[in-house]
């Protein structure tokens, strides 16, 4: 168990299993843009770790770039959701694929599918590595799913509760 302020934690998803799905989510995105040289969009702060670590896992020729969205305060979504900030590259008639690190409500979601619309992308996708199938109200089911996991808060991996814990190599889960 471990202490982040005042909540506690539960190591929930071990380093070995994170990465072996994540080699498992490699292949079948390499599978699917085998040829396309797709952009990965990779959604600042959370999907770092992810995103590191599953582009090595892809044997086929990726560009990727980072943004950012802010829509989570501690432990609840806000449903604010603010504008997508960093995007450099013209994604106009793209293939693009979104990395999440977790779809909980799936407002994020819902908000940069339809950003990338409007900017006129040929097809958008999305990986995560956890979906809580049992929170999302909005957007469709992500493409590529690490791990469904219930609606409880996680820690670890990336992502953080109030700041901390990004750090964690396992994913832990709120007692
Ligand atoms: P959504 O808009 O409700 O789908 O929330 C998406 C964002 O909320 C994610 O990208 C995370 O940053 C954050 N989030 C949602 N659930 C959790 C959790 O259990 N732990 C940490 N962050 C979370």
């Amino acid at each position: 168990m471990i202490k982040i302020l005042d909540k506690e934690f539960i190591p929930y998803i071990s380093d070995k299993q994170i990465r072996d799905r994540i080699k498992e989510m490699g292949s079948e995105i390499s599978k699917e843009y085998a040829d396309k040289k797709p952009l990965l969009i990779s959604v600042l702060n959370g999907s770092f770790i992810f995103t590191a670590d599953l582009i090595r896992t892809i044997d086929t020729p990726v560009e990727v770039s980072f943004i950012r969205v802010a829509s989570y305060q501690a432990l609840q979504t806000t449903g604010k959701v603010r504008e997508i900030l960093g995007l450099k590259e013209n994604v106009f008639g793209r293939d693009i694929l979104i990395l999440e690190d977790i779809v909980d409500t799936g407002t994020t979601l819902e908000h940069l599918l339809e950003a990338f619309k409007d900017l006129g992308t040929k097809t958008i996708k999305v990986a995560t590595l956890l979906h809580k199938p049992d929170a999302q109200q909005k957007a469709e089911k992500p493409d590529f799913v690490g791990f469904e996991i219930p609606n409880k808060f996680v820690v670890g991996y990336g992502l953080d509760y109030e700041g901390l814990g990004r750090e964690l190599k396992e994913i832990y889960q709120l007692r």
